[in-house]
Protein backbone atom coordinates (compact mmCIF):
# COMPACT_ATOMS: atom_id res chain seq x y z
CA UNK A 1 0.00 0.00 0.00
CA UNK A 2 1.33 3.62 -0.62
CA UNK A 3 0.59 7.05 0.26
CA UNK A 4 0.62 9.98 -2.15
CA UNK A 5 -0.12 13.63 -1.05
CA UNK A 6 -2.72 15.35 -2.68
CA UNK A 7 -3.85 19.34 -2.98
CA UNK A 8 -7.18 20.50 -3.87
CA UNK A 9 -6.15 24.03 -5.28
CA UNK A 10 -7.96 27.72 -4.92
CA UNK A 11 -10.07 26.91 -7.85
CA UNK A 12 -11.44 24.14 -6.47
CA UNK A 13 -12.27 25.76 -3.10
CA UNK A 14 -13.62 28.34 -4.99
CA UNK A 15 -16.01 27.13 -6.65
CA UNK A 16 -17.19 24.98 -3.59
CA UNK A 17 -16.51 21.93 -5.68
CA UNK A 18 -13.70 19.99 -2.97
CA UNK A 19 -16.67 16.91 -2.68
CA UNK A 20 -17.13 16.44 -5.95
CA UNK A 21 -13.39 16.01 -7.09
CA UNK A 22 -13.14 13.90 -3.72
CA UNK A 23 -16.09 11.80 -4.80
CA UNK A 24 -13.60 11.16 -8.03
CA UNK A 25 -10.98 10.30 -5.81
CA UNK A 26 -13.02 7.78 -3.87
CA UNK A 27 -14.33 6.27 -6.95
CA UNK A 28 -10.77 5.72 -8.19
CA UNK A 29 -10.55 3.40 -5.13
CA UNK A 30 -7.74 5.70 -2.90
CA UNK A 31 -8.71 6.43 0.45
CA UNK A 32 -8.41 10.12 2.27
CA UNK A 33 -6.23 8.92 5.39
CA UNK A 34 -5.85 12.87 6.14
CA UNK A 35 -7.27 16.12 5.39
CA UNK A 36 -7.34 19.70 6.22
CA UNK A 37 -7.97 23.14 4.52
CA UNK A 38 -5.18 25.80 5.03
CA UNK A 39 -4.57 28.93 3.60
CA UNK A 40 -0.96 29.04 1.94
CA UNK A 41 1.04 31.72 2.81
CA UNK A 42 3.26 33.44 -0.27
CA UNK A 43 6.47 31.42 1.39
CA UNK A 44 4.47 28.23 2.03
CA UNK A 45 3.59 27.74 -1.50
CA UNK A 46 7.62 28.78 -2.83
CA UNK A 47 8.67 26.45 -0.80
CA UNK A 48 6.36 23.62 -1.86
CA UNK A 49 7.12 24.42 -5.86
CA UNK A 50 10.50 25.42 -5.14
CA UNK A 51 11.48 22.64 -8.12
CA UNK A 52 9.74 25.37 -10.45
CA UNK A 53 11.36 28.32 -9.18
CA UNK A 54 13.40 29.72 -12.70
CA UNK A 55 10.08 28.94 -14.69
CA UNK A 56 8.40 31.64 -16.13
CA UNK A 57 5.04 30.84 -14.31
CA UNK A 58 6.36 30.77 -11.12
CA UNK A 59 5.46 33.99 -10.05
CA UNK A 60 1.91 33.06 -11.37
CA UNK A 61 2.09 29.87 -9.86
CA UNK A 62 2.66 31.12 -6.22
CA UNK A 63 0.46 33.99 -6.56
CA UNK A 64 -2.52 31.01 -7.35
CA UNK A 65 -1.50 29.37 -4.97
CA UNK A 66 -1.40 31.31 -1.80
CA UNK A 67 -4.72 33.29 -3.08
CA UNK A 68 -7.68 31.84 -1.62
CA UNK A 69 -7.91 28.37 0.50
CA UNK A 70 -6.44 24.86 -0.43
CA UNK A 71 -7.17 21.36 0.78
CA UNK A 72 -4.16 19.06 1.49
CA UNK A 73 -4.51 15.67 2.00
CA UNK A 74 -2.40 12.25 2.03
CA UNK A 75 -3.89 9.16 -0.02
CA UNK A 76 -3.34 6.01 0.50
CA UNK A 77 -3.95 3.12 -1.71
CA UNK A 78 -2.14 0.89 -4.22
CA UNK A 79 0.25 2.18 -6.48
CA UNK A 80 -1.51 5.64 -4.90
CA UNK A 81 1.30 7.84 -6.64
CA UNK A 82 0.32 6.52 -10.08
CA UNK A 83 -2.84 5.77 -9.42
CA UNK A 84 -3.68 9.68 -8.77
CA UNK A 85 -1.87 10.92 -11.24
CA UNK A 86 -3.91 9.00 -13.58
CA UNK A 87 -7.24 10.10 -12.51
CA UNK A 88 -5.39 14.05 -12.03
CA UNK A 89 -5.43 13.71 -15.76
CA UNK A 90 -2.93 15.77 -17.98
CA UNK A 91 -1.23 19.35 -16.28
CA UNK A 92 -2.92 21.05 -19.12
CA UNK A 93 -6.86 20.07 -19.03
CA UNK A 94 -6.99 20.58 -23.03
CA UNK A 95 -4.89 17.65 -23.27
CA UNK A 96 -6.71 15.72 -20.05
CA UNK A 97 -8.93 12.57 -20.85
CA UNK A 98 -12.53 12.02 -20.65
CA UNK A 99 -13.25 11.12 -16.85
CA UNK A 100 -10.18 12.69 -14.98
CA UNK A 101 -10.35 15.11 -12.59
CA UNK A 102 -8.82 18.14 -14.65
CA UNK A 103 -11.28 16.90 -17.80
CA UNK A 104 -14.07 17.73 -15.48
CA UNK A 105 -12.82 20.64 -13.77
CA UNK A 106 -10.00 22.19 -14.58
CA UNK A 107 -10.35 25.92 -15.72
CA UNK A 108 -6.59 26.23 -17.45
CA UNK A 109 -3.27 25.13 -16.91
CA UNK A 110 -2.59 26.97 -14.28
CA UNK A 111 -5.89 26.47 -12.25
CA UNK A 112 -5.76 22.90 -12.64
CA UNK A 113 -7.73 22.41 -10.00
CA UNK A 114 -5.29 19.51 -8.10
CA UNK A 115 -1.67 18.60 -7.53
CA UNK A 116 -0.49 14.97 -6.85
CA UNK A 117 3.10 14.23 -5.83
CA UNK A 118 4.98 12.53 -8.73
CA UNK A 119 7.52 10.29 -7.07
CA UNK A 120 7.64 8.86 -3.63
CA UNK A 121 10.88 10.75 -2.87
CA UNK A 122 8.62 13.89 -3.16
CA UNK A 123 5.47 12.05 -1.68
CA UNK A 124 7.17 11.90 1.23
CA UNK A 125 8.55 15.51 1.49
CA UNK A 126 5.31 16.58 0.81
CA UNK A 127 2.97 14.53 3.42
CA UNK A 128 5.90 15.92 6.06
CA UNK A 129 5.46 19.48 4.71
CA UNK A 130 1.81 19.52 5.86
CA UNK A 131 1.46 16.83 8.33
CA UNK A 132 2.62 14.95 11.48
CA UNK A 133 2.39 11.14 11.70
CA UNK A 134 -0.09 11.42 14.18
CA UNK A 135 -2.78 13.49 11.69
CA UNK A 136 -2.39 10.16 9.25
CA UNK A 137 -5.05 7.58 10.40
CA UNK A 138 -5.13 4.83 8.10
P1 LIG B 1 1.30 19.46 -9.97
O1 LIG B 1 0.63 18.21 -9.50
O2 LIG B 1 0.57 20.71 -9.55
O3 LIG B 1 2.77 19.49 -9.63
O4 LIG B 1 1.13 19.42 -11.56
P2 LIG B 1 1.94 18.56 -12.62
O5 LIG B 1 2.92 17.65 -11.93
O6 LIG B 1 0.92 17.95 -13.53
O7 LIG B 1 2.70 19.68 -13.41
P3 LIG B 1 4.13 20.37 -13.11
O8 LIG B 1 4.73 19.82 -11.87
O9 LIG B 1 4.90 20.34 -14.37
O10 LIG B 1 3.70 21.90 -12.85
C1 LIG B 1 3.27 22.31 -11.57
C2 LIG B 1 2.12 23.27 -11.72
O11 LIG B 1 2.58 24.45 -12.35
C3 LIG B 1 0.98 22.77 -12.60
O12 LIG B 1 0.03 21.99 -11.92
C4 LIG B 1 0.36 24.06 -13.05
O13 LIG B 1 -0.58 24.53 -12.10
C5 LIG B 1 1.55 25.01 -13.11
N1 LIG B 1 2.00 25.17 -14.49
C6 LIG B 1 2.68 24.28 -15.25
N2 LIG B 1 2.91 24.78 -16.48
C7 LIG B 1 2.33 26.00 -16.49
C8 LIG B 1 2.24 27.04 -17.45
O14 LIG B 1 2.70 26.93 -18.59
N3 LIG B 1 1.56 28.18 -17.07
C9 LIG B 1 1.04 28.33 -15.80
N4 LIG B 1 0.41 29.45 -15.47
N5 LIG B 1 1.12 27.38 -14.88
C10 LIG B 1 1.75 26.25 -15.21
MG1 LIG C 1 4.31 18.33 -10.48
Amino acid sequence: IERTFSILKPDATRRNITGKVNALIEGAGLRIVAQKRVHLTRGQAETFYAVHKERPFFGELVEQMSAAPVVVQVLEGENAIARYREVMGATNPANAAPGTIRKEFALNVGENTVHGSDASETASVEIAQFFSGNEIVG
